[in-house]
């Protein structure tokens, strides 16, 4: 069985039966779409199984590389955009310490490059790696995308310079296509150890592949528990293609609700851990359903903090929204609210509880404000958050993101649009074969 539980209580007053059986009466037949591939875009279905196909000596394999950057890195770069980093990034803070950058932890710091273009950014990073041993993985599915590639270009200069050839050879590890794309060519004749992306596996739905758990197991995590989350999750999946299922309640009770006027998706956590989880979930759900304008908009925030940025507006704005809770039953530490005999801060009424009790009592308190406000809730349970359980929830998005795609009648694994603002940039930047669009903007 597994540990997540999908519970629709606080969605009922929102849509009726009726509305949810439509979605309901989909799911055997969508679960069949995605296991026999015969759906759009299925030729990127790769994901569906690819948990149990991950043997013991690729792990291995990975396992024994990361040991080996780890041992000789205070830091570790890895440089990719979207799916290429936000997976790994995802886990990785989801299991550091909250502190993890500025206490000892025995694993190398683990920063990020190639995810926007910031001259400042790039500035600080290069600063700070004169003065600290370090590798770095080059993510890039395409090998062509121009943030990871002109990141990759001055870190290969700066780490040749600081290391040698030679040595920075052996500090570098390229992940990508494995026939074509710029980074392969690259990689092959500067000699990177290389893994390879799956061809049907697109970026966002790659995070079990080298590209999450390279950076993963470099953290120090253990990419086989990981794993094991996700292949319970893969067959539990493949064994209840039902509307049972947690991840098909899931994907029913947003595609109702999203027909009923609730197009807008806030995930919400209460766990700060859990904010790359949240930005990796918004990109797999924005960039898989939102097209031929169409498409619930995914938005994200952390509770309590944003309770007191963001609550205003969930409470009473626009009356378009509903809310999915990742809600984490028990921490992995206690920590207790002390007495002070002179109660000056009035908090005596909560003294010797934990502080678990108190967020869980928000959490609460805030799912019922919200409902009477008209935001219907989802809340996803988990026990804990411990390498096997998000397994369990990667597989549990990725494939509730591919019911709920298919339900919406859009081919959940392409992204055309992605392509509009490069087109533009390529053109203005000057890239040649672009000139006649160059011409067409410098005109707006
Ligand atoms: O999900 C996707 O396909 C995208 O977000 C890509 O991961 C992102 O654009 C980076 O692409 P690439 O890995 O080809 O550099």
């Amino acid at each position: 069985m597994t540990d997540i539980k999908v519970e629709l209580s606080h969605i009922k007053g929102f849509i009726s039966e009726n509305q949810l059986d439509t979605y309901k009466k989909k799911v055997a037949d969508t679960f069949k779409t995605i296991y026999s591939r015969t759906g759009a875009g299925n030729d990127f279905l790769g994901w569906v199984n690819l948990p149990s196909s991950i043997t013991a000596d690729f792990i291995k394999d990975v396992k024994a590389k990361a040991e080996e950057l780890r041992k000789k890195s205070e830091v570790f770069v890895v440089v990719g955009i979207g799916g290429s980093y936000l997976g790994a990034r995802a886990v990785i803070e989801a299991l550091s310490n909250h502190f993890a950058q500025m206490v000892e932890t025995g694993s190398p710091k683990i920063i990020y490059a190639g995810h926007n273009m910031s001259e400042d950014y790039m500035n600080d990073l290069i600063k700070l790696l004169d003065k600290k041993d370090y590798s770095m993985t080059v993510i890039s599915k395409s090998g062509t995308t121009t943030e990871p590639a002109v990141a990759f270009r001055i870190l290969k200069n700066h780490i040749e310079k600081k290391y040698g050839k030679e040595e920075a050879r052996t500090r570098i590890v390229a992940i990508t296509d494995k026939a074509k794309g710029a980074l392969k060519v690259l990689s092959d004749s500067e000699g990177y150890k290389t893994y390879v992306v799956p061809d049907d596996v697109g970026g966002r739905y790659s995070v079990l592949t080298p590209v999450g758990l390279l950076p993963i197991a470099v953290a120090g995590v253990d990419i086989e528990k990981l794993v094991k989350g996700a292949q319970l999750m893969e067959k539990y999946c493949l064994d209840n293609q039902n509307e049972n299922n947690e991840a098909a309640k899931y994907a029913v009770a947003r595609q109702a609700l999203y027909h009923a006027g609730k197009t807008n998706e806030i995930l919400v956590n209460y766990e700060p851990r859990l904010c790359y989880f949240s930005e990796w979930w918004k990109q797999l759900y924005g960039e898989s359903e939102g097209k031929d304008g169409k498409g619930i908009f995914p938005a994200s925030v952390t509770f309590t903090t944003d309770l007191h940025s963001m609550g205003q507006y969930i409470q009473e704005g626009l009356r378009n929204l509903m809310e999915t809770v990742i809600s984490v039953e028990n921490p992995a530490n206690e920590v207790r609210i002390p007495t002070d005999d002179a109660n000056l801060d009035q908090m005596n009424y909560i003294a010797g509880r934990r502080l678990n009790e108190v967020n869980q009592t928000a959490e609460k308190a805030t799912i019922l404000a919200h409902v009477d406000g008209g935001v219907p809730n989802i809340r996803i349970a988990v026990p804990r958050i411990d390498a096997n359980v998000l397994g369990q929830l990667i597989y549990f998005f990725e494939i509730g993101c591919a019911l709920s795609g298919y339900m919406l009648e859009v081919n959940p694994f392409n992204q055309p649009g992605v392509e509009a603002y490069k087109k533009n940039m390529f053109a203005l930047l000057g890239k040649p074969g672009f000139e006649e669009l160059r011409s067409k903007l410098e005109k707006r």
